[in-house]
């Protein structure tokens, strides 16, 4: 039996009414106590070998370091805490001890459900960390653990890849993360820098991109985040985007982690401030104020075709509309064509879609029309035309838009469910390395 499928048994152990955990005690006398206080992290330990916790960073805080996160938390100011990369629950487990309780057991687990949520690679650890939790709420009520009237796990606990599983974050939720801190590959809009980073470092980032303001934040990371010189982008950004209570330094993680760590704490800024993030995202061009815009490269204009309006009196033409111009692909040749008596647009050149709202993941969705045309366009689309007249600069142009520094700015510029000319013109062109 793998390491994998012996953790999932002692998951299936701890949630299971009568059944044994793999160190043949019985459930009961093992969550007791033991099971809050760690036994549930020594067999992981135990089941996982290093080289495999390894890979995706399976060290856990502990109590020691669950305290020292926690012990400076004002309870009562957050509605929600969410660890995004959760492990087994050391620190949603710590907040735990501070959340009120109601009435009964069953209550109180079902009020800690609303308040918390989590996501980590491995199902096995979420369920050892709602687990822990029911635990830790039966003993807070002085009862005697008793699996049987466990809940499944909420939908709040999500497995997957951080990267890829949503986490909606609202106004007065508190993040608490202790990140895997392997080296990873940056992705290429990371403004942590490119190659091989710090996990943690590329975790923080992304939670804080979607948080808006007034998130907090604590977080136990590598020192290097806070001390090092190729980290000073990351810490110049996470200034622009928080309001930084501390980000001191906490000496040797300890254990069979062999890395010095540090302690932040901080809050997202207000949504003005955030302006000022989204500029910093490319510190760069904005010191040296070279930043160009899309309308130094381009001319923005409606399409002019207003349909039922329009005089269909002309010869006919390849006509684009939202509906037949594919979101980031291209056309060619023309697969409808009309008879307006409107302005003509020759090709290449590039369409978006003016329905556009901030609710929308992407919000300047484009089309590169590549066939010379001369094309006919509707006026729900945004005609965004190369001074150049190539198809280099349009691809440019779609890069551009695709970038989520795009969706960032395009969100604080304009809260309605329409793009207007101007807002498209003032795009600014992001670094050409990061974008
Ligand atoms: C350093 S441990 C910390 C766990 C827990 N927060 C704690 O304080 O004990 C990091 C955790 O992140 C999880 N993890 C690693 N990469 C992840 C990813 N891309 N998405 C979600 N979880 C991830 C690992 O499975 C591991 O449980």
């Amino acid at each position: 039996m793998n390491g994998e499928t012996r953790l999932a048994k002692f998951a299936d152990a701890l949630t299971k009414k009568g059944a044994k955990p793999s160190s043949g005690q019985d459930v009961k006398s093992t969550t007791d106590h033991a099971l809050i206080n760690g036994h549930a992290n020594d067999m992981v330990y135990k089941l996982l070998p290093r080289k495999d916790r390894r890979v995706h960073g399976v060290f856990f805080s502990g109590s020691t370091w669950a305290r020292a996160l926690v012990e400076q938390l004002n309870i009562e100011q957050w509605s929600r805490f969410l660890d995004p990369s959760a492990g087994t629950g050391d620190l949603l487990l710590e907040i735990c001890k501070g959340l009120p309780l109601e009435e009964t057991s069953t209550l109180t687990i079902k009020a800690w459900e609303k308040r918390l949520g989590a996501i980590d690679l491995r199902e096995s650890f979420l369920r050892i960390a709602w687990a822990r939790i029911q635990a830790l709420a039966m003993t807070r009520h002085r009862e005697t653990i008793d699996t049987s009237h466990f809940r499944p796990l909420p939908r709040s606990f999500r497995a997957g890849n951080l990267f890829t599983t949503p986490l909606t974050l609202h106004s007065g939720d508190c993040l608490v993360m202790n990140p895997p801190y392997q080296r990873m590959l940056a992705g290429r809009d990371s403004y942590v820098g490119a190659g091989k980073r710090s996990a943690a470092a590329l975790h923080v980032e992304y939670v804080l991109r979607s948080a808006p303001e007034n998130v907090g934040l604590i977080a136990l990371v590598p020192d290097v985040l806070r001390s090092g010189s190729s980290y000073k982008g990351f810490r110049e950004a996470l200034r622009n985007r928080m309001e930084i209570t501390s980000f001191n330094g906490h000496g040797s993680f300890g254990g069979d982690a062999d890395i010095d760590v540090a302690i932040l704490r901080a809050v997202t800024k207000s949504l003005a401030v955030k302006v000022s993030a989204v500029e910093l995202l490319t510190p760069s061009q904005k010191s040296t104020g070279t930043l160009e815009k899309v309308a130094d490269l381009c001319s923005v204009g409606v399409g002019p075709v207003v349909p039922h309006r329009t005089e269909e009196t002309g010869r006919p033409h390849g006509y684009l509309t939202a509906r037949n111009s594919p979101i980031w692909g291209a056309v060619e040749t023309p697969t409808e064509k009309a008879r307006f008596e409107a302005r003509l647009q020759n090709g290449p050149f590039v369409v978006v879609r003016r329905t556009s709202s901030p609710k929308d993941k992407q919000r300047a969705r484009a089309t590169l029309v590549r066939g010379k045309g001369p094309w006919l366009v509707e006026n729900h689309l945004l005609v965004i035309s190369p001074r150049s007249g190539t198809i280099k600069d349009c691809q440019k142009i779609i890069k551009n838009f695709k970038d989520f520094r795009t969706d960032e700015w395009l969100n604080h510029h304009i809260r309605c469910r329409h793009l207007t000319v101007e807002a498209i013109a003032s795009v600014p062109i992001w670094d050409g390395e990061q974008a």
